[in-house]
């Protein structure tokens, strides 16, 4: 309202009084301003836009950080405004690759729609700067990671990277713990920031320890080469469970609802590092950062679900073939245990998250739990697979698997020209040009 209202001589030979025209005008306000074609007022880079790339984009749009360019000033953000009104509006940033499911999840950076709607509007509107001296409230950062450090590892030595722009290389580690152990958060300390894109951890069990230190050795260079899992490219010889995985921006991992993962004695942990090169090329040695608890309130492991047909050599991806889709569907307990799963689901298990593995020609992938009624839960729907962003996806309220129902799991492959560098027939395997398709499935009883 503006003070002066009161003061409004009544218009010549109006039939209104100061105080009616007031009242009338009020009403119409609303309406006189839709009429104007200056309309609402443009967001602002100071008002708006910063709370929003301060709070999802920035941990890595920062100088050094993961991310190509900086959106930490408004000259940065400003160069590239469309940009990140397309990248937000399509899903594509902040990396997050899960579509609407039956499911809400923990730990979602994803911008609310009235957020994309502010960042095409301030891009549109040409960027405005607004007034610096009255910032916008700062938005919450993004809940979770790790809240106390118990153990720290390091690469023992530095490696530089030599394949371009990607190089998967794999460091074992010797787990120094003398009791059993639940690893309940996980972070990573990289050592270039800028380089280090992806961390996968597997634990290899006590009787098969030594092997990734023997495959090390064979490797003239610190670590070994692997792409697709702690094996490289050699056969799967024995069951290797996935410990966590860790992506930069993100302030690392805990497991949802007070569980952990239990590492016993003697266990080797092998850490798949994932270098970009594209921005740096220098050595790195980065350090791991453990949470630990000797109890925890759920147990969890992650069981690796997939069609055992398909690493006998069932799937065949033919040459240039742009939509190719693989379905399985089973009670996977049988296959847990086959692995050697440390988990009873005799009684049904909880998918408490869920991480999805494909290599470069996976375009698509679902997992559904299927009832016996033939009802069905979808846990987890990604229809823009990109092998760059391998998020664990969990679930703020578990799925529970009942003796009876049956997990679907589907893999979509576009293997058209310059997905790979030659276009051939792709099949199961662990090297770079090979496919898998696997839901690791993060359960507890
Ligand atoms: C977890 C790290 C991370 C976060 C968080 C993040 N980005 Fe990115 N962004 C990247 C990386 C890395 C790239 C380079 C392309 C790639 O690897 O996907 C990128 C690329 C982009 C691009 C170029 C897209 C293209 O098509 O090439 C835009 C625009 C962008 N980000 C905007 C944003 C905005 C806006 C936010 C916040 C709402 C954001 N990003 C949050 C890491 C991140």
């Amino acid at each position: 309202m503006f003070p002066g209202a009161w003061r409004v001589p009544p218009a010549r030979g109006s039939r209104y009084g100061a105080t009616e025209l007031f009242l009338r005008t009020a009403t119409l306000g609303p309406t006189l301003l839709a009429l104007c074609a200056c309309g609402p007022a443009a967001p602002t880079y100071y008002q708006q836009v910063k709370p929003i790339l301060d709070s999802r984009c920035i941990t890595c749009h920062t100088a050094g950080a993961i991310a190509p360019f900086a959106l930490d000033s408004y000259p940065s953000a400003k160069a590239r405004a469309q940009a990140a009104a397309s990248a937000t509006a399509a899903g594509l940033m902040p990396p997050w690759r899960a579509g609407a499911a039956d499911v809400t999840y923990l730990y979602n950076p994803s911008l609310t729609d009235d957020q994309k709607a502010t960042l095409a509007a301030w891009a549109k509107a040409g960027a405005p700067e607004g007034d610096k001296a009255r910032p916008g409230a700062d938005l919450p950062k993004l809940a979770g990671g790790i809240q106390r450090v118990d153990l720290t590892l390091a690469m023992q030595q530095p490696y530089a990277p030599t394949l371009s722009p990607d190089d998967y290389r794999c460091f074992p580690l010797v787990w120094p713990e003398t009791t059993p152990v639940f690893v309940t958060g996980f972070d990573a300390l990289p050592g270039v920031t800028a380089m280090v894109h992806h961390v996968a951890l597997y634990l290899v069990p006590p009787d098969s320890a030594q092997a990734p230190f023997q495959w090390d050795a064979e490797d003239t260079a610190p670590g070994y080469s692997c792409f697709g899992g702690p094996f490289g490219n050699r056969p799967q010889e024995f069951a290797v469970n996935l410990l966590t995985a860790w992506i930069p921006g993100t302030q690392g991992v805990t497991f949802p609802r007070n569980g952990g993962v239990p590492v016993p004695p003697g266990a080797t942990v092998v850490i798949q590092m994932h270098y970009n090169t594209a921005a740096s090329l220098q050595p790195d040695q980065s350090s791991f950062q453990f949470q630990l608890a000797s109890s925890v309130d759920r147990q969890m492991v992650y069981q690796p679900f997939l069609d055992p047909g398909w690493v006998a050599g069932q799937m065949n991806i033919p040459a240039g073939a742009t939509n190719v889709p693989f379905l399985y569907q089973a009670d996977p307990r049988d296959f847990f245990s086959l692995l050697g799963s440390t988990l009873d689901t005799t009684n049904g298990f909880n998918i408490e998250a869920v991480m999805f593995h494909m290599h470069k020609l996976g375009a698509e992938g679902q997992l559904w739990l299927e009832r016996p009624d033939h009802t069905h839960v979808k846990v987890l729907d990604i229809s823009n697979w990109d092998f760059h962003w391998q998020l664990q996806y969990s679930l703020e309220t578990p799925v529970r698997f009942q003796p009876g129902d049956q997990l679907r799991l589907k893999c979509v492959f576009d293997n058209s020209p310059g997905r790979i560098s030659t276009v051939k027939d792709v099949n199961w395997g662990e090297g770079s040009e090979d496919e898998m398709c696997v839901a690791n499935i993060l359960s507890s009883r």
